[in-house]
């Protein structure tokens, strides 16, 4: 409860007197040669016995004399006093001039007439500006659309007299947190953009002509604002909607207005000279491939993002920029501005202006004006360890290898023809792995398939001691057995771990073999199977569903699957997850891998390496897509960790597991090469099975490997309390898994969604298969 303090009523009052003034921005002027504006000058003055009067005429008579005098010295200084005295002549010194009376601030000025202050108010931009140039200045209007960084752009070029018609546009009113970079006063919350902005500049010169459009830009006056009392000679576009971005681009190019932004982050300005080049595509051509006619129906921001970062950029923003956003769930709805940028911009737009309109610049494009940059300290040379780069295995290693281990023996089985065997290897190829490493590297001599590691491709962070590639390998192993039995092949093999990490594993055929109906169902599969990374409203799955998964697993001997439903527990294994998600982006070794080796940024990039998870088909929404190519800039990263930030990830990865209708874990007896191998095998069954029955399976292992490569890597370089926090996280995961001795191999969260609609590459078979001379 309020107390009554008995204020009320004559606060009221005051409070109400002043809010009338709330939308006044033009100054009221007094000749007091002109009999009509004398006697209202003398009704204002006994009127208002609040009124504050400044009356500095006379200093201003002076300068005035020294500007027209520049080779005159005044000495002794009675001759400046002679010279205000005969300037004046037969007026009095009140006469003079003019008086400014500003009611929103009760504040009565006594100024130069117009022509006189325009001298005085401009003498000290010669010769940086002419006269000259000046004048011409004079004559040109200018509109500025958006009053956050509009304000710092209009008052500089106020200030400059860089104009004589300026229009400004906003529909806001002030708020406290605008003040953070809108240079105002606090008694102006609440007050029109436009209203400060016009009411700034007639403290600074009451002579520059301002027209305001309190209702920002919209389709209604866009026209207007355009065009009314004469064309504007210069657009400066510092709007947050992107509708009127492009509107105002489509109306000014038209018209062949130039236009101008700055964008407060990096310093980055874009020119369109519309006046010079009519046929140039608006915004450099950043949105062509964009459909405009769709973006007014769109609802949401995700909907928007790709309109929006197409004119923003992405990879382009600062650091700080990036984890904002990152910040605020990722969106980027709310852009942070700092007064500093604000300002520097405000400058820099004024600036670029004058050259523009004065013809002193005719240049076109983006640019960055980036201080992050431009002053910076010397870079630190990294004491990231460069580790060269392993050739890929050659047909002559394998070979030599095959020879001196003696594994060319002859099992006098069927030699396979070519297209037999490249249905094989293409099949078992489909097999999902690790970062889509595809770590398997095939040979075929004298009647034997040889299955090598490619470990060329298995240097990644997340692979200690490979068991990502050997749970790959798994993968591949099973789905040539499937592709095998379906081509009524019988197949004799065995796993090979006394050569690793080198030759893996030897297959030999013979045929007849008749396929049982598992075999051909789950090999049916191999064509369909994939990671599904979708967020679909969860969904309780069928028990038997669920059973019949387990049996699948049950065929590995001693492989273990185990479920967990229970949303509350789905969750504290997800709250794992984004702990070492991010730990993940935070080890700079692991985060290069994860963009360098991992991520495929495009598809060019995709088509050179036939590996690696490209970008487009990760299935994220609009805005998560940009966070995840946010993630490509280390300085954000190294901001994001410094400020303890993230959150936007986080809630990515936890979005993902509460969306899951389970999460489940395979698990193999410890210490053997063999149990991450055959553990795969059981995840490729898995896998295949959950296909056949239209559910989607995303692995989920990096706390897993993580686990896994602090246990066996003392020397994990990580600062000791993340060490701690992951064995708290392990310890966790043991709890919630009841696991004790079982090495786990492969997690995954299980749900149901359509099908993903893009799919990772593999190798082309000439890099993962060869067939040795006979
Ligand atoms: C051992 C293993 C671990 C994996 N771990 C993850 C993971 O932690 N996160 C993820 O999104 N995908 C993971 N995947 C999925 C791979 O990225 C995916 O299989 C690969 O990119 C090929 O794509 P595809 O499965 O759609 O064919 C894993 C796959 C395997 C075999």
């Amino acid at each position: 409860m309020h107390n009554e303090t008995g204020l009320k009523p004559t606060l009221s009052q005051l409070i109400s007197e002043t809010s009338k003034q709330k939308t006044v921005y033009k100054p009221v002027f007094f000749n007091l040669l002109d009999v009509a504006q004398r006697h209202s000058f003398e009704q204002l003055i006994s009127a208002k016995s609040n009124l504050r009067v400044y009356d500095h005429i006379y200093s201003q008579v002076e300068e005035l004399i020294k500007c027209l005098n520049p080779t005159i010295v005044f000495l002794p200084p009675s001759e400046l006093e002679k010279a205000v005295k005969n300037h004046f002549g037969e007026k009095s010194a009140e006469e003079y001039g003019v008086w400014v009376y500003y009611p929103w601030a009760e504040k009565l000025v006594h100024l130069l007439d117009e022509q006189e202050f325009a001298i005085v108010r401009t003498n000290r931009n010669k010769h940086k500006i002419t006269a000259q140039e000046q004048a011409i200045l004079s004559q040109k209007k200018i509109g500025v659309m958006g009053l956050s960084v509009g304000q710092s752009v209009s008052l500089t070029l106020a200030m400059e007299r860089g104009f004589g018609e300026l229009r400004i546009a906003d529909f806001d009113e002030l708020d406290l947190s605008n003040i953070n970079r809108i240079r105002t006063g606090v008694y102006n919350l609440k007050i029109q953009k436009t209203v400060i902005v016009a009411r700034e500049i007639a403290e600074i010169d009451p002579y520059l002509n301002v027209v305001c459009f309190d209702d920002g830009i919209t389709e209604e006056n866009l026209d207007r604002f355009l065009t009314e009392n004469g064309k504007l000679d210069l657009l400066i576009d510092e709007c947050d909607s992107f509708d009127i971005k492009i509107n105002s681009r489509y109306k000014a190019k038209a018209l062949g207005i130039p236009v101008l932004m700055e964008g407060s982050d990096r310093g980055t300005i874009d020119i369109e000279r519309f006046d010079l080049e009519p046929e140039r595509p608006i915004l450099h051509g950043m949105v062509e491939h964009l459909d405009m006619s769709k973006y007014k129906s769109l609802t949401t921001l995700d909907e928007r993002t790709p309109y929006i970062t197409a004119v923003t950029g992405v990879e382009t923003l600062s650091p700080r920029m990036k984890a904002s956003a990152v910040e605020i769930m990722a969106t980027i709805s709310t852009w942070p501005q700092l007064a500093s940028a604000v300002t520097y911009g405000g400058g820099v737009t004024a600036d670029l202006s004058r050259k523009i309109l004065l013809g002193n610049l005719k240049v076109s494009g983006r640019f960055f004006l980036d201080l992050d940059e431009l002053i910076a300290d010397p870079e630190k040379t990294s004491d990231q360890k460069i580790t060269a780069s392993l050739p890929p295995l050659s047909t002559e290693n394998i070979e030599d290898f095959i020879k001196t281990n003696r594994l060319a023996f002859d099992k006098h089985e069927q030699r396979l023809p070519e297209d037999i065997l490249s249905q094989l290897i293409v099949a078992a190829g489909k097999a999902p792995s690790g970062g889509n490493n595809q770590p398997w590297r095939w040979h075929y001599q004298d009647g034997l398939l040889h299955l090598f590691l490619e470990q060329s491709d298995a240097q990644a962070y997340l692979d200690p001691q490979y068991i990502s590639s050997y749970i790959s390998i798994g993968t591949a192993i099973e789905n040539l057995l499937l592709k095998a039995a379906d081509l009524n092949l019988a197949v004799n093999w065995n796993l090979t771990p006394q050569f690793a990490p080198n030759h893996l594993a030897w297959f030999s055929f013979t045929s007849n073999y008749q396929p049982n109906e598992q075999e051909l169902t789950l090999a049916k599969q191999i064509d369909l199977r994939h990671t599904n990374r979708k967020i679909t409203p969860r969904q309780e799955l069928d028990q038997t569903h669920l059973n019949q998964l387990s049996s699948l697993v049950a065929q590995i001997p001693n492989a273990k699957l185990q479920w967990i439903t229970d949303p509350d527990l789905i969750k504290s294994i997800g709250a794992i997850a984004t702990q070492t998600d991010l730990l993940r982006m935070f080890i700079p070794e692991a985060h290069e891998d994860f963009i360098t080796r991992e991520m495929r940024w495009d598809l060019q990039q995709v088509q050179e390496t036939e590996d690696g998870i490209g970008i487009h088909t990760l299935d994220l929404s609009n805005n998560d897509l940009v966070g995840i190519r946010f993630l490509k800039d280390k300085k954000m990263i190294s901001f994001l960790q410094q400020m303890n930030g993230g959150s936007g990830f986080k809630r990515l990865t936890m979005m993902q597991f509460m969306a899951s209708s389970a999460v489940g874990l395979i698990t193999m007896p410890k210490g053997e090469i063999n149990s991450f191998i055959e553990g795969g095998r059981a995840a490729e069954k898995l896998w295949l099975g959950a296909t056949g029955l239209e559910l989607q399976i995303h692995p989920v292992n990096v706390p897993l490997i993580f686990f896994y490569k602090n246990s066996v890597e003392d020397s994990l370089a990580i600062p000791l309390e993340n060490k701690t926090q992951l064995k708290e996280a392990e310890q966790n995961f043991n709890r919630l898994f009841s696991l004790s001795t079982e090495q786990p191999i492969f997690m995954f969260r299980i749900f149901k969604a359509d099908p993903s609609p893009e799919r990772t590459i593999r190798k082309s078979l000439s890099k993962t298969f060869s067939i040795g001379r006979a």
